[in-house]
Parts: C-alpha cells; sequence; structure tokens
C-alpha cells in the first residue's frame, strides 16, 4: 500500500507545492511510483511546477463528478514514467462534493502507488483538514523566518489530533551565508524548536525560481536538487542524510563567498 504523505505548513508560500514537486521527481528518479495530488483548489499550481499544465484533460474535480475515470485524470510525466499527478482546478469548490467523496477517490488510487504526496492548501480551515485526513504521515515545510515557524508549530500542534504516524520538518529557504554569519537561525534550531525531526533541509537557491518556470525543478543537479534527494532518500531507507547548507561558507574561502554575497 502506498505511503500517503501530506506537505503542509500554515503559513503560505514557504515552498509546500515545490518540495512537492522535487521530492516527487527525486523518489521517481529512485523507481519509486509516485503520485503527486495538487488538494489545493483555490490556488492550484503544482502542475506548472511540473511543466504539464499544458497537457491536462482532467482533473479531479472530473472524476469527482463521474465525467471521467480516475486512470484517465492521472497524468503520467514525460521523463520518468513513474511520477503521475492529479491535478486540481483552479477554484473548485469541495463543498459540493459529499464527505469523504477526496479520500474515496486516493483510496482507489494509491494501490497503484508507493507514494502518494499531497500539496496541501495554506492555512488551517477545510483544504487543510481534507489534505490531512487522508495522510498516514506528514511533512511540515517551514521557512527560518519567525511568522513561518510559528504557524508551523500551531500546524504541528493540530496535527497531534490526527491519526499520523510520523510528523517531520523540511526547513525550507535556508540561507547558508547568514546562518554561518550568524545572523539566521540554523535549520538545527529550528527543528529543536518545533520538536520534530527534520527530514531535510533546503538551500535558498535560485535555481529554484528558474527550474520552476521551467517545470524542470528537481531535474537537474542545483543545490536544492541534491537535497531533495537527500529527502527521498531519508524517506524511502529511513536515513538521515542532510544537506549542509553552510558548508560552502565556512573556512577561509567561505568567508570570502559570505563577505562577496554581502556586497550585492
Ligand atoms: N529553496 C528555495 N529557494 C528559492 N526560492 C524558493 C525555494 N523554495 C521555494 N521558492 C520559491 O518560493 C515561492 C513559493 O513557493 P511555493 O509555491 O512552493 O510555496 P507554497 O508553500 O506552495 O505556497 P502556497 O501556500 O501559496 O501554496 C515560489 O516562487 C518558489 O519558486
Ligand atoms: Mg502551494
Amino acid at each position: 500500500m502506498a505511503r500517503r504523505i501530506v506537505l503542509t505548513s500554515g503559513k503560505g508560500g514557504v515552498g509546500k507545492t515545490t518540495v512537492c514537486a522535487g521530492l516527487g521527481i527525486a523518489l521517481a528518479r529512485r523507481g519509486a511510483r509516485v503520485l503527486l495530488v495538487d488538494a489545493d483548489m483555490g490556488l492550484n499550481n503544482l502542475d506548472v511546477a511540473l511543466g504539464m499544465e499544458g497537457r491536462i484533460v482532467y482533473d479531479m474535480t472530473d472524476v469527482l463528478r463521474g465525467k471521467c475515470a480516475l486512470r484517465q485524470a492521472v497524468l503520467q510525466d514525460t521523463e520518468y514514467s513513474t511520477l503521475s499527478l492529479l491535478a486540481s482546478s483552479h477554484g473548485t469548490d469541495m463543498e459540493e462534493f459529499p464527505s469523504g467523496a477526496f479520500r474515496r477517490m486516493l483510496a482507489e488510487a494509491e494501490g497503484a502507488f508507493d507514494f502518494v504526496l499531497i500539496d496541501c492548501p495554506a492555512g488551517i480551515d477545510n483544504g487543510f483538514h481534507r489534505a490531512v485526513c487522508v495522510a498516514d504521515e506528514a511533512i511540515v515545510v517551514t521557512t527560518p523566518h519567525v511568522s513561518a515557524i510559528r504557524d508551523a508549530d500551531k500546524v504541528m500542534s493540530l496535527l497531534e489530533t490526527y491519526n499520523l504516524h510520523s510528523v517531520s520538518v523540511v526547513v525550507n529557504r535556508v540561507r547558508g551565508d547568514l546562518v554561518a554569519g550568524g545572523s539566521m537561525m540554523s535549520a538545527d534550531d529550528i527543528a529543536r524548536l518545533l520538536r520534530h525531526r527534520a527530514i531535510g533541509y533546503i538551500p535558498e537557491d535560485d535555481c529554484v525560481t528558474v527550474y520552476a518556470q521551467l517545470g524542470r525543478l528537481g531535474k537537474g543537479n542545483a543545490r536544492s536538487d541534491l537535497a531533495m534527494r537527500y529527502i527521498a532518500e531519508n524517506l524511502i531507507s529511513g536515513s538521515r542524510k542532510i544537506y549542509d547548507c553552510t558548508g560552502e561558507y565556512r573556512g577561509i574561502i567561505g568567508k570570502i563567498k559570505t563577505y562577496l554575497r554581502r556586497q550585492i
């Protein structure tokens, strides 16, 4: 049976969709059969992050309305055959469907996959509840910013009321130069504050912005891609490999790099 993992955060814009897409690709590269589910009905953009937006014929609301079979709405990636997307449509009001319809739809799909990654909307309202209650595991994504950490903490408390096997943390957009220079909290400190196991740290990386626009997230060899690969490995094997975001800013060359970054 598939492992159903929801990516959530509380605060918007911290990188849930980015991590969902990048992690899905990293898992597929390792041969895992992965279904990515866009559970953000308000501002869906997982299809864009994957470069699949132009190929969508049916989405999950078509399945829920009985317009097509589930297999017709599950779209396969052109590069990694074991990676699929179940897209959502912009602004769908899920309240129009009977309660449990989303859960039943996913239950039908999960037999064919090793991982189902669910991209949760921001906030803690019905959309959050719908996405979390179909999952067995949660990854809480935060950035090193106070408001994101605070919201992640609130979400962690909420997640305790669900029947989840595990809750772990991804700290995204870590600025290694600022951490090394002592002006940003380290990812280790953030995970300790949140009192949950860190499954990955992802550096702030301009390649994310560029690759997301090209629909090539996770498919290159950027630092962020490597960080996603470590998370995939941790999920598959239970290892604790964490990308060192500060590594390149240590030592004499690192200090020069830190100095130069401050000049721009
Ligand atoms: N590690 C990173 N380095 C640089 N930019 C990043 C990184 N992670 C995410 N971003 C950028 O941050 C923005 C928000 O990311 P994303 O859409 O994944 O967040 P989200 O949590 O899914 O947002 P929402 O709550 O609106 O769904 C995007 O422009 C993305 O390219
Ligand atoms: Mg998103």
